[in-house]
Parts: structure tokens; sequence; C-alpha cells
């Protein structure tokens, strides 16, 4: 395992390993992130790696030995960057934002998907406010700009208990890749900040707004319940309710129309015959927009 950079917790006189000139010029570095974060908690701790396998699985072993909430594991680069339905997260190096957050909230399991719902929102916001963009939602938490991905989110927890008692929740946002940063793969359906704005976007500044958006939104959720949030998610939502959509899961594939969010967090379908069908996990196959 790598050893994490951070460094209130290295020797006052130990230096930090440093990454190449030119990269370091653009490292997202605990004190860079901390130079503009205004948040409480969220991300005032931090383990940075210049180099990891995932920050998530790190994150978890973290949580699994105690690590409050609201620790954060960040990194310039994964080597195995996990994304949902075991697909893997493109994380070129100094490019994007790598980044999962510790948290530990008092909430049934079932509305555990709550919480990377709001990451998305917050992520969303944060790109429309910090870059400029118009970034859309879709379902459960891809982040969309012009119909291509720009940000993922990926909630994973250890062990089954009828209450969270921890949660890492990963965020992935494509920030500095020029398009030809993306495997070939992803070229036609990935996308960045860089990409959409013509010009770099610091990511400190980006993390920061992210961090406090996404604090600011669970002491919400904790206090008053999700009807503010599943507002904010149908506002950003790249599908309005009424869309013809199909969607897959465990059961195979649904036809019908989208018919909105509920208190869970799941897609609820209405299919021909006017019955609601909700989704707790599964994707969205396809959006028949006009
Ligand atoms: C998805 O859209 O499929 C979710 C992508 C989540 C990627 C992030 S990058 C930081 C964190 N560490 C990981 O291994 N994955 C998440």
């Amino acid at each position: 395992m790598n050893e994490p950079l951070d460094p209130s917790r290295r020797p006052p006189d130990t230096p930090a390993p440093a990454p190449d000139a030119g990269a370091a010029a653009d490292a997202l570095t605990p004190a860079a992130l901390q130079r503009h974060l205004r948040s409480a908690v969220f991300g005032h701790r931090i383990f940075y790696y210049p180099t990891i396998d995932s920050t998530n699985e790190r994150a978890l072993e973290l949580a699994a030995a105690e690590e409050p909430e609201g620790s954060l594991v960040l990194a310039e680069e994964q080597t195995a960057g996990r994304g949902r339905r075991e697909r893997s997260w493109s994380s070129a190096p100094y490019a994007g934002i790598y980044a999962s957050l510790i948290l530990r909230p008092a909430i049934a399991a079932p509305r555990a998907p709550l919480l990377t719902f709001m990451a998305a929102v917050a992520v969303a916001d944060a790109l429309n406010e910090v870059a400029g963009l118009r970034a859309r939602i879709k379902w459960p938490n891809d982040v969309l700009v012009g119909g291509r991905k720009i940000a993922g989110v990926l909630g994973e927890m250890r062990g089954s208990h009828p209450e969270v008692r921890e949660m890492v929740v990963g965020i992935g946002i494509n920030v500095n890749q020029a398009e030809t940063d993306f495997p070939a793969a992803l070229a036609s359906i990935a996308t960045s900040v860089r990409v959409e704005r013509g010009a770099p976007q610091d990511r400190a500044v980006l993390l920061a707004s992210v961090l406090e958006g996404f604090e600011r939104r669970y002491a919400r959720l904790l206090r008053d319940g999700p009807a503010t949030l599943l507002r904010e998610w149908e506002a950003l939502s790249s599908m309005p309710v009424g869309t013809p959509i199909a969607v897959g899961g465990p059961a195979g594939r649904l036809d019908g129309e989208f018919a909105g969010i509920d208190e869970d967090g799941s897609l609820v379908v209405r299919t021909r015959d006017g019955a609601l069908h909700r989704h707790p996990f599964g994707e969205i196959l396809d959006t028949f927009l006009p």
C-alpha cells in the first residue's frame, strides 16, 4: 500500500515526496484544497496520494479503522479506479478529481442511495456555479454535460446492517483532461471541464465547492429528510417527468415513462397499463427525448 502524504501525520521535518515539476504546479495537494475550503468538517482531514489503486478502497480501509466522518482520501492518479456496475474509472494523472469521503450517517440502509444522489447534486451544482457549465444528472448519479459524462459517484459500504454505520462516497470528475486523454472507448461519451470551457479549471476550487455543497445538504438531509434534495435532483435531471425510458435491472428490461424519484432514491417508471414500478438499482438503457 502506498503511504499517504498527509502533512498532519508526517514528522514535521520529513519532506513530502514531490511529483515531477510540471505536475507539481497543478497538484491538488491538501494545502491547495485547504486554501479554498469553506466546509466545517468535510475535507479537513485529508489522506493524499500521488498514486493509489482506488481512493474508495483506501477510504473503506480507513473507515473500518475508525477514521472520523468527513475524512477525505484524495489522489492524483488511480491505477484501479472503479465505477458502478464493475466498470473501471479512467483516472489520468493530475487531470481529474479522484476523491472519497467517509460518512457515518444515522440513516436506514435502504436510504443509503440518497447520499450518492446528494453527491451528484453537489457535483452538478459546483460545475455549474464554479465552471459555468450546464451540468445535468442522469439517474442515479451520472453527471453529464451535453449528453456526455463529466463525473460519476460510487457509494460503497462493507457489511450489512439495518442502519448505515459507515459509508464511502467516491467522486470522480473529469476536469483538465484533453479529449485525447480519454481511452478510445470513452472518446465519444466522456467530456471534461477543460473540453467544455476551452480552458483549464483549478481543481482545488472545484473540489472545495463540491465538499461545501455536500456538507450543507448532508446536514439538511439528516435534520429535515430528503424532500428538498429530491426537488433539487429533479431540477437538475437530464430528463423531465414523462420522458419515455427503458430501464435495465435484475428483472430485465422495462419500458415506460419516467415518473420521478421516490424517498429512497429509487427511479419510478410508469408502464402503459398505468402501474408504477420502483427501481432501486439498475440503469437507464435509453431515453427517448424528442
Ligand atoms: C461511475 O459513474 O461509474 C462512478 C465513478 C466513480 C469514480 C470515483 S473516482 C474516486 C473514487 N475511487 C474509485 O475507485 N471510484 C470513485
